[in-house]
């Protein structure tokens, strides 16, 4: 079976296309670099053994895209393509719009014309509202996005839901992620963001290699243990395995589900901090700092769902997290630059 991924030279792109090899699956990949390296996809190859059929392009250009169906016999598509820094899709709506929306319309567009109807898409749990209560559930209430980022995934969700609807023949998945972390244990891959940090774990990761002096904590006046903000950390193996089930769902049924991939766990930003600490030995200095805009005290995921119908449940731990973390950044100080 072959799975075209889109976005797959990328963070969690690149840990879904080791599963599937892994697992035998052919993979087909197009990402444009925007904001990866070519390095990802030719570890994942010297990793599991076995080539990726790599094109380097924009999921937009339609007519790369029929070029790919053309030359490939594709099963399904998961579709990670796209930008995803919110400071950034504040200050620069239109990219955002333009990138997200349209590389869906025209992969969609394509597929359809082809007669490939099975899409598994890289939603976020930033399409809940922010009044729900916790563990975040896939039927609790969403809309009311804070940055055109999380915008970009609410519409997508209804375009291809609505898709679903007028056409029984489309299977489509919704993958609400909730914070990939971590990396594959060799070390070999992991995410490489590009600038400043805006995510956690990078930023300690950074701060540990010595990067940056040190990191902020954004509040510690939230109404939590700590007083640090709460949020469901995932191992982005996990996650990528959660794709691995996504598939034989969306192979086996037709119409629009959506799932929670999270491990139903809340961590404070002070509780990572100490874990990876102790995971590492190695001392990350951090100073308190005003409350980050935008950011919610505590957000976890409701579990049920995806256990009961994917049969997925993520397994590894928060040590196995920071640790694998920390094996990426001290082997790949400054990412793939360092071949
Ligand atoms: P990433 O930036 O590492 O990967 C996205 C990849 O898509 C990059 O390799 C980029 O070069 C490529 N890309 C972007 N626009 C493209 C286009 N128009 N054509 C071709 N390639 C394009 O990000 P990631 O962390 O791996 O995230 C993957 C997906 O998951 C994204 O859609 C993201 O919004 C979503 N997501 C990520 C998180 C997270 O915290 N990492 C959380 C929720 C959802
Ligand atoms: N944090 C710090 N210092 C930093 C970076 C983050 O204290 O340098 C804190 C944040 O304030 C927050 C927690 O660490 O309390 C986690 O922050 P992240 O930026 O790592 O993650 P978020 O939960 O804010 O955002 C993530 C994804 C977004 C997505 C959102 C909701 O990065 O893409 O989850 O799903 F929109």
């Amino acid at each position: 079976m072959a799975i075209l991924v889109t976005g797959g030279m990328g963070y969690i792109g690149s840990h879904t296309c080791l599963e599937l090899l892994e697992l035998g699956y052919e993979v087909v990949c197009i990402d444009n670099l925007s904001n990866s390296s070519p390095e990802s996809i030719r570890r994942v190859e010297e990793l599991t053994g076995k080539s990726v059929r790599a094109y380097i392009g924009d999921v937009r250009d339609e007519a790369l895209l029929r070029q790919i169906f053309a030359e490939n016999t594709i099963d399904c598509v998961i579709h990670f393509a796209g930008l995803k820094a919110v400071g950034e899709s504040v200050s620069i709506p239109w990219k955002y719009y333009d990138n997200n929306l349209n590389s869906t319309l025209v992969l969609t567009k394509v597929m359809a014309d082809v007669g490939v109807k099975r899409i598994i898409f890289s939603s976020s749990a930033t399409v809940y509202a922010g009044d729900n209560q916790m563990p975040l559930r896939e039927d609790s209430r969403t809309g009311g996005c804070t940055n055109p980022y999380g915008w970009t995934k609410y519409m997508t969700e209804q375009i291809l839901s609505g898709m679903a609807f007028a056409d029984r023949d489309w299977s489509v998945v919704l993958l609400r992620y909730f914070n990939p972390i971590g990396a594959h244990h060799s070390g070999r891959i992991g995410e490489d963001p590009q600038g400043i940090p805006n995510n956690l774990m990078p930023f300690i990761t950074q701060v540990a290699v010595g990067r940056r002096e040190r990191l902020n904590i954004f509040g510690n006046d939230y109404d939590t243990p700590d007083g640090t903000c709460i949020r469901d950390y995932i191992h982005v193996v996990d996650l990528a395995k959660g794709h691995v089930a996504a598939i034989s769902y969306v192979m086996q049924n037709q119409g629009c589900e959506v799932f929670n991939l999270g491990t139903g766990q809340g961590t404070s930003v002070l509780e990572m901090v100490n874990t990876f600490m102790e995971a590492t030995g190695v001392n990350v200095p951090y100073v308190f700092a005003g409350r980050r805009a935008g950011d919610l005290p505590v957000c976890y995921a409701g579990t049920d769902k995806s256990a009961q119908v994917l049969g997925w449940k993520a397994e590894k731990t928060l040590f196995d997290m920071c640790r694998d973390s920390w094996a990426w950044q001290s082997k790949n100080p400054m990412g793939y630059l360092e071949k």
